[in-house]
């Protein structure tokens, strides 16, 4: 009999690699969307329509929904990546991300105690390194204070503590991933990493002249969300149910990640000024290979194509996240070096660079055609 796997935030970049790792591992895998005037399902269209792939609505604000869906796929496996998880968006909507983030995963553990799954079905909790916050020591591992800093991160502290207490209280196999930033080409698109990747790509082919960052000195341990994935699947696959620190060990500025993305775009950059006056300006430009782009760089020596602005300022901000990935390296014999660094940056702007191109292309067509003016 094939494993049952539910997957809440199936519509997620991790949702996403998820479901294609479960599918390839043979497990027959269902997945919650909830109900949008435009469907957004861009990340799971390729997976729809397969036999052993099915989705459902439900919402993580609606306990009935989610008793009715347990019940009726009596899941093996609950993967809970559901969330508002946009830590800036969390100062501005603080009470329905404390509405998903927290109550939600406390309506999953209490969907499957009155389904009487507690015994057979395993739960994995989305929780994040966010929870360190205002860092009381580097790097972080399983036994660090935690100071969340932020509305999401009190939110998914509760996350946390409750899946804790169920595991201690009820008996049941439950755990929560703390993960570190994990990126990737179908990182949303508003994330620091993607927003500077697509950047790199629009401005290297002309289609935007400059990127507004918020605080480029903060530190990032940034890893591969589908090398993530796969941990998630071991910390179910493990003998006793656990909490893991899932990140690569390595940390770096943001600045270092608009450097290096902007060198992969074929524009090399230099830094002048300081706080909200900091500029990146270009230093050097490079052709394309063909098969990332087919135009010129756009962009000429001296152009300022980085800047500041306060809007993406936080009222608290998390400025020191390094992961110690030690106990899943060798407890689960996961590795977490599987992709650098900067094989990560360049994949995402290889990626990006195309989709640009492509996007160029569509449009030159429909204005040729006479479809947009
Ligand atoms: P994501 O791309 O923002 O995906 C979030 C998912 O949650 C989407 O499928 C979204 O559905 C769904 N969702 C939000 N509110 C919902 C609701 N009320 N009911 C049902 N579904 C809802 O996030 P991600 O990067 O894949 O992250 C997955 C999980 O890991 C999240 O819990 C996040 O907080 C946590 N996490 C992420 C990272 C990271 O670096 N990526 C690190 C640590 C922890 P729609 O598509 O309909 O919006
Ligand atoms: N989003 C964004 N936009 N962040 C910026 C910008 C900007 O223009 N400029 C600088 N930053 C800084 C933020 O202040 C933050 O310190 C850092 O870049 C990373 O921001 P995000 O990419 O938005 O990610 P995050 O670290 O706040 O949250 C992500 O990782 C968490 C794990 O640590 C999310 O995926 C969370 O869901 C996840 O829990």
């Amino acid at each position: 009999m094939a494993k049952v796997a539910l997957i809440t935030g199936v519509t997620g970049q991790d949702g996403s690699y998820l479901s294609e790792f479960l599918l390839g591992k043979g497990y027959e895998v269902h997945g919650i969307i909830r109900r949008s005037s435009v469907d957004y399902r861009e990340r799971i269209a390729h997976l729809e329509g397969t036999p052993h792939f099915h989705l459902h609505y439900a919402d993580m604000g609606d306990s009935m929904s989610l008793v009715k869906l347990v019940g009726k796929v009596q899941p093996d496996e609950i993967y809970n990546l559901a969330a508002q998880s946009h830590v800036q968006v969390s100062f501005d909507a603080p009470e329905f991300t404390a509405d998903v983030d927290a109550v939600g995963v406390l309506r999953i553990l209490e969907a499957v105690r009155t389904n009487h799954l507690e015994k057979t079905c395993r739960i994995y909790q989305a929780s994040t390194s966010e929870l360190y916050g205002k860092v009381e020591e580097v790097p972080q591992n399983e036994n660090t204070p935690f100071h969340p800093y932020s509305p999401y991160a009190v939110a998914k502290l509760y996350g946390y503590w409750i899946i804790k207490e169920y595991r201690e209280a009820y008996n049941m196999f439950c755990c929560s991933g703390i993960l570190f930033n994990h990126e990737s080409e179908r990182r949303g698109e508003t994330f620091v990493t993607r927003k500077i990747t697509l950047a790199a790509a629009r401005i290297a082919q002309g289609t935007q002249e400059c990127l507004y960052l918020g605080n480029l000195d903060s530190l990032r341990d940034w890893g591969y969300a589908k090398d993530y994935v796969e941990c998630m699947w071991l910390i179910l696959q493990y003998d006793k149910p656990e909490d893991f620190v899932i990140a690569t060990g390595v940390q770096h500025t943001v600045r270092e990640f608009a450097t290096l993305a902007f060198h992969h775009a074929g524009i090399e950059l230099r830094w002048e000024g300081e706080g909200v006056d900091e500029k990146g300006i270009v230093v050097a430009v490079s052709h394309q290979p063909s098969e990332v782009s087919s135009q010129k760089s756009a962009v000429r020596i001296g152009d300022i194509v980085v800047r500041v602005s306060p809007d993406f300022y936080r009222p608290t901000d998390v400025v020191n996240l390094l992961g110690d990935p030690s106990k899943a390296k060798r407890e689960l014999g996961w590795n977490p070096q599987k992709t650098s660094f900067e094989q990560l940056v360049e994949l995402m702007v290889k990626h990006d660079m195309q989709k640009v191109t492509r996007e160029h292309f569509n449009l030159a067509e429909y204005l040729e055609k006479g479809i947009v003016k």
